[in-house]
């Protein structure tokens, strides 16, 4: 049976270059960086050109990239490097109530510790109030870590005006952004911004899992949470993982070649989906703001009446691949988090399905997906008489 994709935010299929690039690595330059002959030369080198490919996506200095084992590790290794360093400063920490497990669960974890940790609310799309960060920045905020787009909802935040907002309410308090469904996907600024930290994940833009990138302003004091042999600057230490940081570096390369191209290319697909599902089934409700407010890749609908687990596996008896809600949450059960904080009721929460998609999906697979979506929901809907 023909396999039809529409996971991207899950995990994405590798770019062929990426793939090669690493089998080179793995085959021929298999030297680790850290070694003083020819071979560690080499490896180091690969590691500099990665650093300098990801540094120049994001308008910044290859020495304010480290690599990290992915996006969950960027975002760990932010937030908890600015508590450890700057925690004389204040205990208090802003983030919103639609954060990736990885920065809410972080954020849990350091309360423990005695830190206090505002969730400011979001809208029906998961997009934060302006007004509500501003009130919320204290004299011992140290922190505001928000997510670029959201990996549910597929909504942008504005992070421009966040980073205003920082810095006229407190020039000490570090911004973060976890820009891991983002980066690749709409443009990011990080200098307009004001973003002090940007966690990125490869796999996300068809590069390989298990790697990603932080970007750590420079002048900024991490206190790193793993120690070892000091690499990554003494924020990472461990052998670096050269085939995937090399693949990294070539996923940039050619995503951010093809970068107007592919992005346009996902959002008029994504739209097109949007309208042809409106059209062919009722009761439903979009968690996917409209134009540039929502990212190319995602696009979230509620089905009324309808179990979202149920409709999934339903989808894959016709080779199409899509999630509930995020691959993260979707495995945890229970209702809340990002639903529950844009407003969902339960019935609409259990019947949400995240679509997404890469540059690569087609006009024929949007229109096989909305079929199989519309013919689904009817026939659970009269199983259930809903
Ligand atoms: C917004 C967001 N943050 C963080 C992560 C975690 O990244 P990784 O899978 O590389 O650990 C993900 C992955 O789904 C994500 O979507």
């Amino acid at each position: 049976m023909r396999e039809i994709y529409f996971d991207n935010a899950a995990t994405t299929r590798p770019f062929e270059e990426v793939v090669q690039r690493m089998v080179e690595c793995l085959t021929v330059e298999y030297g680790n960086p850290s070694s003083l002959h020819r071979k560690g030369i080499q490896a180091e080198n690969i590691l500099k050109e990665s650093r300098k490919t990801v540094a120049g996506a994001l308008g910044v200095r290859p020495a304010e990239i480290i690599f990290t084992s992915g996006g969950t590790e960027a975002n760990n290794t932010a937030i908890r490097g600015i508590v450890r360093s700057y925690s004389n400063r204040g205990k208090h920490i802003i983030s919103s109530k639609a954060e990736h497990p990885s920065v809410y669960m972080t954020l849990e974890d350091l309360k423990k510790d005695g830190y206090e940790v505002t969730y400011i609310d979001v809208d029906g799309y998961g997009v934060i109030n302006p007004d509500k960060l501003a009130d919320a920045i204290r004299k011992d905020t140290i922190l505001v870590t928000l997510m670029a787009v959201n990996n549910e909802t597929g909504c942008v935040q504005p992070l421009e005006q966040i980073g205003e907002i920082v810095r006229r309410k407190n020039h000490l308090t570090f911004f973060h952004a976890d820009c891991i469904q983002a980066f690749m996907k709409i443009p990011i600024d990080v200098q307009k911004a004001g973003i002090h930290l940007v966690a990125l994940s490869a796999h996300k833009f068809h590069g390989p899992m298990g790697v990603g990138a932080l970007y750590c302003k420079k002048g900024i004091n991490l206190r790193a949470w793993q120690t070892g042999g000091g690499q990554e600057l003494g924020l990472r230490s461990g052998t670096e993982n050269l085939p995937g940081i090399a693949g990294m570096g070539k996923a940039v390369e050619v995503f951010g070649s093809h970068f107007r191209e592919y992005t346009e290319r996902m959002t008029v697909l994504k739209e097109r989906m949007r309208y042809d599902i409106g059209e062919r089934i009722e009761n439903i409700r979009f968690n996917t703001p409209e134009g540039e407010r929502g990212a190319p890749h995602i696009l979230s609908v509620s089905f009324r009446g309808v179990r979202g687990e149920v409709l999934l596996h339903a989808l894959e008896k016709h080779g199409i691949y899509i999630s509930t809600r995020s691959a993260c949450s979707s495995k945890q059960r229970q209702a809340g988090g990002v639903t529950e904080a844009i407003g969902l009721s339960s019935e609409e929460a259990e019947g949400t399905i995240r679509i997404s998609l890469c540059p690569f999906n087609t006009e024929e697979e949007v229109d096989i997906l909305v079929d199989a979506l519309a013919t689904e929901v009817g026939a659970l809907r009269k199983l259930t008489g809903r």
